[in-house]
């Protein structure tokens, strides 16, 4: 069983593959991680060194390289991942089940506004304009996202709820 989830940044991929991957006693692997892994460097730094036009190229031969390699994993993808280089096509082609972690403007905006240092395309946004800077951006990624198998309401749900909920859905 192949299980991709995607979502906008900060909507829980990560913590919620990691845990799901536990119970389904899959393998996980965070796209992000891997990148970085393969790269020896973060995301960060390669944003910064090399650019964003080379990260998703990077992102794209990754992508595919995981969903090859293994037939059975929780993949948590970055979240750009499904909006560039029909990567949704190769996701939902390669995939038993896909996930989109919805999670409203303002509580996207809420998360993101504590986590922005490590993502390098809203690190430069004041925080009084990320709402502005997230509604938009979601509204040209959503038709992206809303392509999963899935998509799961995420708002004022705890991580436990979240995997739970996922869990039903994949039976
Ligand atoms: C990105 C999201 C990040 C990471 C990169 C670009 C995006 O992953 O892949 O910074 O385009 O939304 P997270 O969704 O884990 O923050």
């Amino acid at each position: 069983m192949r299980v991709v989830l995607v979502g906008y940044m900060a909507s829980g991929k990560s913590s919620v593959g990691k845990l799901l991957s536990k119970e389904l006693q899959l393998k996980f692997i965070d796209l992000d991680e891997y990148i970085e892994q393969q790269q020896q460097k973060s995301i960060k730094t390669i944003f910064s060194e090399k650019g964003e036009v080379y990260f998703r190229k990077l992102e794209h031969e990754m992508l595919s390289k995981v969903l090859d390699e293994n037939k059975a994993l929780i993949l948590s993808t970055g979240g750009g991942t499904p909006c560039y280089g029909r990567n949704m096509e190769t996701i939902l082609q390669k995939s038993d089940d896909s996930i989109y972690l919805q999670l409203s403007i303002p509580a996207l905006v809420e998360r993101i506004k504590g986590e922005k240092e490590e993502r390098p395309l809203v690190k430069n946004i004041d925080d009084e304009d990320l709402p502005e800077f997230i509604g938009k951006h979601l509204f040209e990624r959503r038709p992206y996202y809303a392509q999963a198998k899935h998509i799961l309401e995420c708002d004022g749900k705890d991580l436990e709820t979240v995997v739970t909920e996922i869990k039903q859905r994949l039976l």
